[in-house]
């Protein structure tokens, strides 16, 4: 989704900019520009496609300003041409902006009555005109932008230059995140810490509905009713390097390869072996008012909240419901203070999965979030929250995330399982026994990858593809479908394999891989089942099957083998070589593996 870079300091700022935008890149995007201060006055250079094109622009204008704005765009109003492309400038006032000005159509229709006239189809155009307004009022720049938003209603993350005040950004943010660099003798504004980290590890997150006037020599912040409040920058630990691709062709791919590593990060610490109990980070759940969990997340981090209700239900015997954020947020919910909400969320930004935590708070839940970014806007509203330390994610087809979310679901079955006493100590001992040694096991299909690389040969052609599961890997079924069909634009349906007979029989035919997840454990017969309707109608059969399983090779045509392991934990080893798969038969193909068509990494827009 949209990227923000800002700098105001001693150099020309133009390469730091666009630095700090390539390091947003992927979070997806469709144009890209920047407002660089040229004497008293900014400077506008746009560009549609790439940062590749605007580093072109660059080369030929040759800007020396040492403040400036740059932004990438990923098109939600207007086209993603080079003229609805960021920033925005009428008269005096340049903007950049993340998020939707909801009010935009009124607020438009007003201004042009008093004789504004626009250039571009986006709503970020108003914000523009709004702050122009004020500065002609005789307004400061802090308080043009102020009284400018008062009139706003929505979604931003905004940054303003004003001509004449050639020393200073105006940033401000409502429901979309942004964050201050501290350097020294030069202050940056960035939408996500990874553009800025190489030039500073100190930021300052900006809470909802603040302002910061940033200059060179300092940050001033204050609400949007101009009262100073005190933010203290906090040092960012993890190391740009983490954000590097490291030797691999793709973020993906070597993410994929982190996962083992991701996974002892989430579960140590943890754990108590002499206990057999897990801990979630201080965070205490009464366990004799709890009625039930309600699971609310989207895209891949909805699919680890299915496996949670397997895990949590089973576990635990607490009632689970899930929900997807869009969903929950507009049904009038019933949750009660009885009730603890869990959102899973990679970014701790997913607009849809924020607004559920709000209308569930409001109704009196606690709330406990299961999170990747420290510091994100889901992570700071939440009760508690159990970070999966998976380190950065880049690739915008989440896989690294996705499991550290599994593993975080596994420790807080324990706990819940350990306080309502359906999990006995010895049951746990034993659970978690396993859990620790699963990071070995996960490496172990990795490792195995190159039976994936020729299915991945053999189908990259094909047209559609159904994924088959069952019970606690049937969410690993929606999950092998959505990594394939993000990436590599196959069509691909999930499918509880049970329900295979009432409706997706009728597409199988000898152009159809079947990938149907057939692990050992209950229910393995009647997915054999399913396995041999499939293949009675000439459908390719790709199975994902327990080491060991000698006849299911006879089955099929091809088979994936990996560790048997306990049903609780097969999805963190199911998943991935369908990860696997899907990144091999998008690279095949050509695609932009890390960066897909109309994707984006951070979803801060419903
Ligand atoms: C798919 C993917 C998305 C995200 C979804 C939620 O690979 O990455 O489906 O899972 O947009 O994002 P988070 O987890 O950041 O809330």
């Amino acid at each position: 989704m949209c990227g923000i870079v800002g700098y105001v300091g001693p150099d020309p700022c133009a390469e730091i900019l666009l630095d700090g935008l390539r390091r947003l890149e992927y979070r997806g995007y469709d144009s890209a520009g920047m407002a660089l201060i040229e004497g008293t006055e900014s400077k506008i250079l746009r560009s549609q496609g790439k940062l590749t094109n605007l580093a072109r622009l660059l080369s030929e204008h040759r800007p020396t300003g040492t403040t400036g704005i740059g932004h990438t765009r990923w098109a939600t109003h207007g086209r993603p041409t080079e003229i609805n492309a960021h920033p925005h400038k009428y008269g005096k006032v340049s903007v950049v902006h993340n998020g939707i000005i909801e009010n935009h159509a009124m607020l438009r229709a007003e201004l042009e009555s008093n004789g504004h006239k626009f250039s571009s189809e986006t709503d970020t155009e108003i914000v523009a005109h709004l702050v122009d307004d004020e500065v002609k009022a005789g307004r400061s720049p802090k308080d043009a932008v102020l009284g400018a938003l008062r009139r706003v209603e929505g979604a931003y993350a905004i940054c303003v230059l004003v001509d004449g005040a050639p020393d200073q950004i105006i940033a401000a943010r409502h429901d979309a995140p942004l964050i201050l660099g501290i350097g020294s003798g030069e202050n940056f504004v960035a939408s996500d810490v990874p553009a800025i980290l190489n030039r500073t590890r100190d930021m300052v997150f900006l809470e909802e509905k603040e302002l910061a006037v940033v200059r060179a020599d300092g940050v001033e912040v204050m609400d949007l009713d101009g009262k100073p409040v005190d933010r203290k920058p906090q040092r960012i630990l993890w190391d740009a390097m983490m954000a590097e691709k490291g030797g691999h062709k793709h973020f993906m791919l070597k993410e994929i390869h982190e996962q083992p590593r991701a996974v002892t990060d989430t579960i140590r610490d943890r754990i108590s072996a002499k206990t057999a109990e897990t801990f979630i980070d201080g965070f205490e759940i009464e366990i004799e008012k709890l009625r039930r969990v309600v699971f609310v997340a989207c895209g891949t981090s909805y699919h680890a909240a299915l496996v949670g209700k397997f895990l949590v239900e089973g576990l635990a015997r607490v009632p689970v419901e899930v929900d997807l954020g869009s969903e929950f947020r507009y049904r009038d919910p019933l949750v009660s203070d009885s009730d603890l909400l869990v959102t899973i969320s990679q970014s701790g930004e997913t607009a849809d999965t924020l607004a559920a935590l709000r209308e569930a708070k409001r109704k009196g839940a606690r709330v406990l979030s299961i999170c990747n970014v420290v510091g994100s806007t889901i992570a700071r509203e939440s009760d508690g929250v159990l970070y999966t330390h998976a380190g950065p994610e880049i690739g915008v087809a989440s896989t690294k995330a996705f499991t550290t979310q599994l593993a975080a679901l596994v420790l807080l079955a324990i706990y819940l399982g350990r306080r309502t006493g359906a999990l006995d100590q010895e049951s746990a001992h034993e659970l978690i026994k396993d859990l620790l040694a699963l990071p070995e096991q996960m490496k172990e299909v990795l490792d195995r990858g190159a039976s994936v690389d020729v299915i991945a040969r053999r189908y990259a052609t094909a047209r559609d593809f159904l994924y088959l599961g069952r019970g606690i890997n049937y969410p690993i079924a929606l999950e092998g479908a959505l990594k394939l069909k993000e990436i590599s634009y196959i069509h691909a349906e999930g499918y509880p394999a049970g329900e295979m007979k009432h409706g997706p029989i009728a597409l199988i035919d000898e152009n159809l891989p079947v990938v149907i997840i057939a692990p050992r454990g209950s229910g393995y017969e009647k997915i054999i089942n399913n396995l041999t309707e499939v293949r009675a109608r000439e459908g390719k059969v790709i199975a994902i099957a327990s080491r060991g399983d000698n006849e299911i090779g006879s089955m099929v045509d091809d088979v994936i083998q990996v560790p048997d392991v306990r049903p609780e934990l097969q999805p963190l080893l199911t998943v991935l070589p369908l990860q696997m798969l899907a990144y091999r038969v998008a690279d095949i193909r050509g695609t932009d593996v890390d960066q897909p068509r109309n994707l984006a990494k951070s979803v801060t827009v419903e």
